[in-house]
């Protein structure tokens, strides 16, 4: 009910806050929900915008369509980053770690598959869309956090784009599978793979809220956010289902991507929170989430990330306070 409403009758707000003199990370910013939040989030001012993006020229093609847009040069920066290759997130972030701000980030680009295939040694989407994005958030943990030491008056944020998917994952593939959880999943002779990328939008969900519980919203705003069912290119290699729900309930990308803006808008009240129609609703979490299942869940994941992720970068778990 509550999404038929959403798609049909809610129209998110119209972009207003002023970017003015912010530099924003925006990943995933050459096409769909993140190419119309970055094209807001120049519009709106910003100094600096990094369209952080795996095909370059993609992305460059973007810039010019944004700069013809909005009429603004000189903003937007491409630079190369896969979310499938550990190697390629540590030299982003390292590359990310040596400008001297950064206000806010919109963690947005994903995946969604039914074909099975492993990036470094997980399933694809679950790498994608779960372990390098928040390797990735924790690796531009500290230079939002010095950001509102170096400029008082700003207030970092760090959003990532869930989805209310994660409230129709299929939770009985996880509920066994003890403390390797995405080790389990990325086992092709188990996979479910119709019902992938509703898994990984849950195990985000779970390690959003863990890692928002871990540090301080006076320090770095983090939260997440549900953009609705949008038109993009989003489910280019899912099912004839997904484009046909699609094609009769989506609502237009630039309508989806005022909440990903909406996501780096926002004060105390969304950090750690949940976010639909570009509002604060924990409630529309999914039972599991709130249950205690879901929290015992949420404890084993976070367990499991931080030994893949100390495997990845020594001593990044320190990031999470
Ligand atoms: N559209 C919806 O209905 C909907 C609903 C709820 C949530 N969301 C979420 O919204 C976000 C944006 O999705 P969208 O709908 O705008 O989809 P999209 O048009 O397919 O855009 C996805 C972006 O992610 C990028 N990406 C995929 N794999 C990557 C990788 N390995 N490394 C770096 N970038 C990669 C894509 O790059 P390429 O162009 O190079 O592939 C693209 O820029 C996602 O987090 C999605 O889960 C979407």
């Amino acid at each position: 009910m509550g999404f038929l409403y959403s798609q049909f009758l809610v129209r998110p707000s119209y972009p207003t806050r002023s970017f003015e003199g912010e530099t924003v990370l925006v990943t995933g910013a050459n096409v769909g929900l993140g190419l119309e939040a970055t094209r807001h989030i120049v519009r709106l001012g910003a100094a600096r915008v990094i369209l952080g993006v795996r095909n370059v020229e993609a992305g460059e093609a973007a810039k010019k369509e944004i700069e013809a847009s909005t009429g603004r040069s000189g903003v937007c920066e491409v630079w190369k980053v896969d979310l499938a290759s550990y190697d390629s997130v540590l030299a982003f972030s390292d590359r990310i770690a040596q400008i001297p701000r950064l206000d806010a980030a919109i963690l947005n680009a994903a995946l969604a598959t039914d074909n099975f295939e492993l990036a470094e040694g997980y399933e694809r989407s679950i790498t994608v869309n779960v372990i390098n994005t928040l390797l990735l958030g924790l690796l531009i943990l500290p230079l939002l956090k010095a950001t509102r030491q170096r400029f008082p008056s700003t207030r970092p944020r760090l959003a990532f784009v869930v989805s209310e998917v994660h409230a129709w994952a299929d939770t009985t593939e996880i509920a066994d599978e003890g403390d390797r959880i995405l080790k389990a999943i990325s086992d092709p002779t188990k996979a479910k793979m119709s019902g992938r990328y509703y898994i990984s939008k849950l195990l985000e969900v779970l390690l959003v809220q863990e890692l928002a519980s871990r540090v301080r919203g006076s320090e770095v705003i983090i939260t997440m956010l549900n953009p609705g069912l949008c038109h993009s290119s989003l489910g280019r290699e899912a099912g004839l289902g997904f484009m046909l729900m699609k094609i009769i309930l989506a609502r237009s990308t630039e309508m989806g991507s005022r909440t990903l803006v909406a996501g780096v808008s926002t004060g105390l009240e969304g950090h750690g929170a949940y976010m639909t129609d570009g509002q604060v609703e924990n409630m529309a979490l999914s039972p599991f989430v709130r249950s205690e299942e879901g929290s015992q869940t949420r404890a084993k994941i976070w367990n499991e990330l931080s030994t893949i992720l100390e495997g990845v970068r020594p001593g990044i778990m320190e990031n999470a306070q």
